[in-house]
Parts: C-alpha cells; sequence; structure tokens
C-alpha cells in the first residue's frame, strides 16, 4: 500500500515543533523553535509566557516544516499532536492547530502520549536493529525522571519514578544556582558545557560527597541534589564568593550525582527483571537529558558490569529532546490501522504513561 505522510505539532512545554514524517521512517522535516531567551530571566519555563510564545511560533513552525518537506497541505494523510501529559495552556496550541488544520482539509487526527512517543523513538532511530519489546526504558526529561518496562506499542508499566523533583528541572536548579549562562542551548545542556569546558586545567583534585538517595529503593530523589548544592553555596558565602575551580568542582560532583543514582536505579530494575523472569536485552534512554554526553558514558561503563547482557540505545540527541518527529511516529501505527480521534478531542495536562 501506498506510504503515509504525517504532519505532527509539539508544544508540551517550551519548544515549538512541527515535523513531517512517512510510514516508510523518512523524515522530510523537523522544525524545533526554542524560547531559551523567553524564559532565561524567569530561571524556567514561565507558562503564560510560553503559551504565548507558542502562539507566535506554531504558525511559523507548520509552514516551514511542509515547505521544507515540499509538501502542499493537501498531500498530508493525517495530523498528529502531542495530547499530553504537559503544560495545559501549552498542550492547547498543537491541539487547535492540529484539530482546525485536520478539520477544514478533511484530514485524520491523533492525539500522542509525549512520553510514550521518547520511548518509542528508537523504534524509528536504530532502524533495523531496534530493541525487541520488552524493552527497559529511562525518560529523563524536564518533567519525568522514569523507569519504563515498554512491553509495546500501546503498554508500558512505571518500574520506577521520582518522589520529589524531575532530574531535568534539578540541572535546569543548579545551573541558575551556579549561574552560568544558558546561551541559547539551555539551562541543563549549559552545565554540561560547564563541566566539560576549557577551565579542565584548573580542575581542584577533590569531588565533594553527595548524597545517594533511598538506598535500594526502586525511587528517584533529585531535590536532595539541589538542596546539597544549595547549602554548600549557602555554607561558602554565596555564589559570588565560589572561585572558579570550587565551582567547577561542585557542578562536577553534581552531574555525577544525578546519574549515579539513575545506575544504581538500573541494577535494581534489572534484578526486578530476572526476579520475574522476564527476557530484556535493550535499554532506550531518551527525553532531553538524555542528550548528555557523560550519561552516555557512564550507562555505557555501567552495563559492561551488568549480570545481563543489555544494549543501551541512544536516539541522535536532536531526537532526544523534545521535536514532533517522535510525535509523528508515534502516531503512525494509530494511522496505519485507521484508529483516528475525534475533532472534538482535548488536551490531557496530567496523564500517566
Ligand atoms: O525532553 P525535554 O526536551 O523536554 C521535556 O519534556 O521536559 O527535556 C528538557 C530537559 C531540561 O530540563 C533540560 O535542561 C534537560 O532536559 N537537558 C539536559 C541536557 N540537555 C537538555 N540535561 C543535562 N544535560 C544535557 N546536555
Ligand atoms: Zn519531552
Amino acid at each position: 500500500r501506498r506510504p503515509l505522510t504525517i504532519l505532527a505539532f509539539e508544544s508540551s512545554a517550551d519548544d515549538t515543533c512541527a515535523a513531517v514524517l512517512t510510514s516508510t521512517r523518512k523524515i522530510l522535516s523537523n522544525v524545533v523553535i526554542k524560547q531559551h531567551e523567553v524564559h532565561e530571566s524567569w530561571g524556567g519555563i514561565h507558562p503564560a509566557a510560553a503559551v504565548m510564545a507558542h502562539q507566535r511560533n506554531m504558525p511559523i513552525a507548520a509552514k516551514r516544516a511542509l515547505t521544507e518537506a515540499g509538501l502542499d497541505i493537501s498531500q498530508v494523510d493525517g495530523i498528529a499532536f502531542t495530547r499530553g501529559p504537559g503544560i495545559g495552556g501549552c498542550l492547547g496550541v498543537s491541539c487547535n492547530a492540529a484539530k482546525t488544520l485536520a478539520a477544514v482539509h478533511n484530514k485524520p487526527v491523533v492525539g500522542v502520549h509525549h512520553m510514550q512517543a521518547h520511548a518509542l523513538t528508537p523504534l524509528l532511530t536504530s532502524w533495523p536493529d531496534v530493541p525487541s519489546f520488552p524493552f527497559l526504558t529511562f525518560l529523563v526529561s524536564g518533567g519525568h525522571t522514569l523507569l519504563v518496562l515498554a512491553e509495546s506499542l500501546t503498554s508500558f508499566k512505571i518500574i520506577a519514578t521520582t518522589r520529589d523533583e524531575s532530574i531535568g528541572r534539578t540541572f535546569d536548579k543548579v545551573s541558575r544556582m551556579l549561574e552560568l549562562s544558558w546561551d541559547g542551548i539551555g539551562p541543563g545542556a549549559a552545565l554540561e558545557r560547564f563541566c566539560a569546558g576549557p577551565e579542565q586545567g584548573s580542575l581542584p583534585d577533590g569531588f565533594y560527597p553527595f548524597p545517594r538517595p533511598m538506598p535500594g529503593q526502586l525511587a528517584f530523589s533529585y531535590a536532595s541534589l539541589h538542596s546539597h548544592v544549595e547549602r554548600y553555596l549557602h555554607f561558602n558565602g554565596g555564589i559570588e564568593s565560589v572561585s572558579l575551580p570550587s565551582k567547577l568542582a561542585i557542578a562536577r560532583s553534581f552531574q555525577l550525582a544525578a546519574f549515579s543514582q539513575l545506575e544504581d536505579k538500573l541494577l535494581l530494575a534489572l534484578q526486578w527483571c530476572a526476579n520475574k523472569s522476564l527476557d530484556v536485552r535493550h535499554l532506550v534512554v531518551s527525553g532531553g537529558v538524555a542528550s548528555n554526553t557523560l550519561l552516555r558514558e557512564r550507562l555505557n561503563a555501567c552495563l559492561k558490569n551488568a549480570p545481563t547482557p543489555l544494549s543501551v540505545i541512544f536516539p541522535p540527541p536532536s531526537l532526544c529532546t523534545d521535536n514532533a518527529v517522535m510525535i509523528a511516529w508515534a502516531s503512525m501505527h494509530r494511522f496505519l490501522a485507521h484508529d483516528y480521534d475525534d475533532y472534538s478531542i482535548n488536551p490531557r495536562a496530567k496523564w500517566s504513561i
């Protein structure tokens, strides 16, 4: 049969995204309009400012996605959008854009779960060596810290989640506390760049010990790590009094502690799978934090010593952070099965995977 061509929109947090993908896995366009400069002065995503920026940028992103794909809207077979979870007002922008275009042009529409889309990305990007179900997935982003067992395209079991804050949000807060410049790349990537930075020569000997929260439990805690940095700065007279080498040491120690916690819980999860006699062979790591190079190295090293052989799959960094290609991809099995949503479908800000 003729391949499908899907136009997709994503605006669940602070990126305005539109993309065109075919059912034969051809990415015809992938437009991402960032809003870092809108939010830098707030130190995090400001919801009302994000909604306004999405409203400004969505028509531009949609038009550009079609132009770059060399297509007219009439040549598109369906329109997908992120239904949730995310910031309510932000989700509404994609939802309305998708439904209105679809209704006017008589196209089917499908609403997609954002975290499922992150989890399913490797089935697109690692083709033909794709992970087989069931596989483990780390979803590490600004909104979530989840360790999930993906059982099928539509069935996901949460093995561990965070008790407080997400890993990405903690990177954002620590980056802000250390007064790093976001510089158009965003707070998490700015922290990674600072840790790897040209100041490497001035690296002090010591690393600061960080807590390893909830040992033996399948649960994450990141608020304790950010409080740790806060206390360090407080007892050292504030960020203005901290020397560059010390700032570098605390940043690097934080980054390592954030990833050690993922390693600890991964080893517990492997034990959990073994106890249930699950034949799990792949670990997929996705979400914005998965674009971090140190995380990639650490997980690869950690799994070399794992009791069961497991291969780690990271989507390319540009498809780890939010994008609409993953939304189009996660909608594809539904378009192929003619399983569409109504034009009356609403966003779901809170929506478990
Ligand atoms: O998946 P994503 O683009 O959006 C959400 O769904 O949240 O993830 C964004 C998060 C932010 O917290 C951002 O600071 C973090 O991912 N992030 C990183 C890196 N790049 C993005 N964290 C650590 N290292 C990075 N290189
Ligand atoms: Zn995301």
